[in-house]
C-alpha cells in the first residue's frame, strides 16, 4: 500500500503564537493562579481532549499543592438552553466543598463552559474558576467571561498545542492557522 504522509505543519499557514510565546505565557498564568490558591488544594479539571497540552504544561508550572482530574464534554446546539451538554467522561472526585480550577483550550460561542459550569456549580463546590489557553469574544453567543485567559484572538480556526481539526494536528507545538485548502479538500 503506498500512502502520501503529508508533515503535518506542511498544511499550517502561519504560525499564529510560537512555543516560546505560549511557554512564557503560561509560566505567568500558573503564578497567577499560585497566588490565587495559595494555601488551598485546588482540583485542577482537565477538559478532555483539546486542553491536554496546555494544562500538562501548566500544572508543572504551578508550585501550589493540587490534585488533577479529567472530563470530556461537547456541546451541540446553541442558546442557553438547559441539556445541551453532553459528558462523555465525568469526573472521578466528589468536588463539594473544593475549589475547581477547569482548565480549557478555546472558548468560541462560550456554550461548552456556560452549560459545564452550570452543571459543576450543582455539585456544591466551594468555588469554580475557569482558565482557558485562547478566548475568541467575537464570537460569543452566552455570558461566558472566564476568571484567568492567556490569549486574546481574533476570529480565525487555529490548531495545535492539543488543538485539532478532524482529530489532525494536536501535537503541534505550537498554534497555528491551517491553510484554506485544508477546509475546501
Ligand atoms: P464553544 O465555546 O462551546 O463554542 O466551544 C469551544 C470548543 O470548540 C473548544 O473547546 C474547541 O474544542 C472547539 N473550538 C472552537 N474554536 C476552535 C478553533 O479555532 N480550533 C480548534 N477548536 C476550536
Ligand atoms: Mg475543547
Amino acid at each position: 500500500m503506498t500512502m502520501t504522509l503529508t508533515k503535518t505543519d506542511e498544511n499550517v499557514e502561519r504560525v499564529m503564537l510560537s512555543e516560546e510565546e505560549i511557554g512564557r505565557r503560561v509560566r505567568e498564568v500558573a503564578a497567577q493562579l499560585d497566588r490565587l490558591y495559595e494555601n488551598r488544594r485546588p482540583l485542577v479539571v482537565c477538559i478532555l481532549k483539546g486542553s491536554v497540552i496546555f494544562f500538562s504544561d501548566l500544572i508543572r508550572s504551578m508550585k501550589t499543592p493540587l490534585e488533577i482530574d479529567f472530563m470530556a464534554v461537547s456541546s451541540y446546539g446553541t442558546g442557553t438552553e438547559s441539556g445541551r451538554l453532553k459528558v462523555t467522561k465525568d469526573l472521578t472526585t466528589d468536588i463539594s466543598g473544593r475549589d475547581v480550577l477547569i482548565v480549557e483550550d478555546i472558548i468560541d460561542s462560550g456554550n461548552t463552559l456556560y452549560h459545564l459550569k452550570k452543571l459543576l456549580n450543582s455539585r456544591a463546590p466551594s468555588s469554580v474558576n475557569i482558565v482557558t489557553l485562547l478566548d475568541k469574544p467575537e464570537r460569543r453567543e452566552v455570558p461566558m467571561e472566564p476568571e484567568y485567559t492567556c490569549f486574546v484572538i481574533e476570529d480565525e480556526f487555529v490548531v495545535g498545542y492539543g488543538m485539532d481539526y478532524a482529530e489532525e494536528y494536536r501535537n503541534l507545538p505550537y498554534i497555528g492557522v491551517l491553510k484554506r485548502s485544508v477546509y475546501e479538500k
